[in-house]
């Protein structure tokens, strides 16, 4: 399937393996770029070298192009974006902060970038400081989706930029992804369906919830992160809701983060210094993070379903099978391939149905076909 998202990139496939902590780890993101879409490394949990390592590794496991991420709130997601660079990995993918800089030198040596944004205002910015395409997360998505929905974020966004758009949030098989392109955008990322997969490293038992668990089984909430998180409905889901940051949350945070700074190299002490002086918010922000960390880290790597947390999508509900990577590449395109035929075929079933007097009433074609027309069509409403 060709789109502008994949002769930007140079994949055969419009699909891209969203960067997912302990998930999107060097051989997941080769096994998605071998199968022809586009793989995301996380750096989330890793420290510079460790990223440079990672690279290398994916670098020995493909000659396909592929990414990796930097979620700029993080501590030392800077600096790993700093070794992507060096390392001229093809496609960076940021979120979560302002990434002019990696725009300007990602472009000196060819290497294109991706801005993670949830939002029309954020969209249009980065647009404005040269990124190439656009990552835009819908509600529905397992962990970080913005207030809207993928059904009307993603039109949203496409009225007001003319980069490429990868839809991401509810999007498991190939009606997700032909529903994308509809609405405006030019591939689609999958989180939560691509986790459940034989090349996954997410533990065994939360492969089997994931295949269980219904549509509805996910929550979505403030006080498990401190941003707007969706993870699977377990008990230690709503334990770690319902205490939020309270002053038990907050002793445990101390603990948790020296493993933070251990596992990211960092002097706890200078981590705890540069915390203490962001101010109160983001001390308490980066409390939760040092909790939520330990959470997914333990349902991840332990298949810990008591006291782990898991983000999952509400696509979970459409997922009822452990298939390799490849198989869900393939069979996600040839389903969305199978539906612009029916779409294709139901349009001119519709035309030739009309009426010829309907037809002289109707707007010429050409005008609705003008780009600035559809531009001017849907303004996005700001929040009050
Ligand atoms: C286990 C897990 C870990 C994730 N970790 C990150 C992360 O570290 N950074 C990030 O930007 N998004 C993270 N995400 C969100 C995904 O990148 C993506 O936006 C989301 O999965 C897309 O929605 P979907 O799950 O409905 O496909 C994570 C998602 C999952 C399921």
């Amino acid at each position: 399937m060709k789109t502008r998202l994949t002769e930007l990139l140079g994949i055969k496939h419009p699909i891209v393996l969203s960067g997912m902590s302990w998930i999107s780890v060097p051989k997941m993101v080769a096994a998605v770029s071998n199968a022809g879409g586009l793989g995301i490394l996380a750096t989330g949990p890793f420290d510079a070298e460790q990223t440079r390592k990672a690279i290398r590794e994916i670098k020995s496991l493909t000659d396909k192009p592929f990414g990796t991420n930097a979620t700029l709130l993080f501590p030392g997601a800077a600096d790993n974006a700093r070794v992507a660079l060096e390392e001229k990995v093809p496609v960076i993918n940021f979120s979560l902060g302002k990434g002019d800089w990696i725009v300007k030198a990602a472009h000196e040596y060819g290497g294109k970038v991706i801005a993670t944004v949830v939002n029309h205002r954020h969209a249009k910015r980065a647009q404005d400081y040269g990124c190439d395409a656009l990552l835009v997360t819908g509600h529905e998505a397992a962990a970080h989706g913005g207030d809207a929905t993928t059904f009307c974020l993603i039109p949203t966004i496409a009225s007001v930029v003319d980069i490429p758009i990868i839809a991401a949030g509810g999007i498991g098989d190939g009606r997700g992804l032909a529903a994308a392109i509809a609405l405006g955008a030019e591939g689609a990322a999958m989180g939560t369906r691509l986790m459940t997969t034989q090349e996954s490293p997410l533990h065994d038992n939360y492969k089997k919830l994931s295949i269980e668990k219904g549509t509805y089984d996910t929550v979505y909430s403030k006080r498990f992160d401190g941003l707007g998180c969706r993870v699977l409905d377990t008990k230690g889901a709503r334990d770690a809701i319902r205490q939020g940051m309270n002053l038990k949350k907050m002793f445990e945070a101390l603990p948790n983060s020296v493993d933070i700074a251990n596992q990211l190299h960092l002097p706890y002490f200078k981590l705890f210094i540069g915390v203490m002086l962001s101010g109160w918010k983001n001390a308490i922000q980066l409390a939760y993070m040092a909790n939520a960390f330990k959470s997914i880290r333990i349902a991840t790597e332990n298949g810990d379903v008591k006291n782990g947390v898991l983000p999952v999508g509400q696509v979970t509900g459409l997922i009822n099978d452990n298939p390799t990577v490849k198989q869900v590449i393939e069979r996600t395109v040839k389903e969305a391939e199978e539906i612009a035929g029916v779409l294709a075929q139901k349009a001119n079933i519709a035309t030739s149905a009309k009426p010829a007097a309907k037809k002289t009433a109707a707007k010429p074609r050409t005008a609705a076909k003008k780009p600035a027309a559809r531009k001017t069509t849907a303004k996005p409403k700001e929040k009050k």
